[in-house]
């Protein structure tokens, strides 16, 4: 049965670490498909737009989106191609409660990664989900949102 699992917040030494890739072999193993149905459930149940391992004390490559009615999960992502364009646009973060802020991000990305099942996987997006996997494969390297807070209004 999956479990909600506890949220780390700033300041955690864990969320300023490097993840760790996962190892292919390791994706199809009961625990690691166990992890995914907990991180789907916390993220929900928190109300997250996006969970990273490292959030729930778990240095390594893996991220949880929220779907209209799915769930993603996106297991050593690359970013291999992001927009010149950047948007700005507020965002939030279950390890920083209550706290909101202005962010800029590339308007378009593409992402390779392994889904659930360990098959590779290319996803191009734009606007709320290109923004949301951008917030999260940021926390696998140690960043969290509150690093890049800026102004939008022009000078
Ligand atoms: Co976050």
């Amino acid at each position: 049965m999956a479990k909600v699992l506890e949220i780390i917040k700033e300041p955690n030494e864990i969320l300023r670490k490097i993840s760790k890739e996962i190892d292919e072999k390791t994706i199809n193993s009961p625990d690691f498909q166990l992890l995914l149905k907990d991180m789907a459930l916390t993220m929900k149940k928190k109300d997250g737009a996006g969970l990273a391992a490292p959030q729930i004390g778990k240095n390594i490559r893996v991220i949880t989106i929220g779907l209209e009615n799915d769930v993603l999960h996106i297991i050593n992502p690359v970013i291999t191609k992001k927009s010149w364009a950047k948007e700005w646009g507020e965002e939030g973060c279950l390890s920083v409660p209550k706290f909101f802020a202005q962010v800029q991000r590339h308007k378009k990305i593409k992402c390779n990664f392994l889904d659930q099942s360990g098959k590779k996987k290319s996803l191009e997006t734009t606007g709320f989900l290109a923004r949301v996997i951008q917030h999260e494969i940021d926390h696998l390297d140690g960043i969290l949102f509150i690093d890049k807070i800026g102004n939008p209004s022009p000078k």
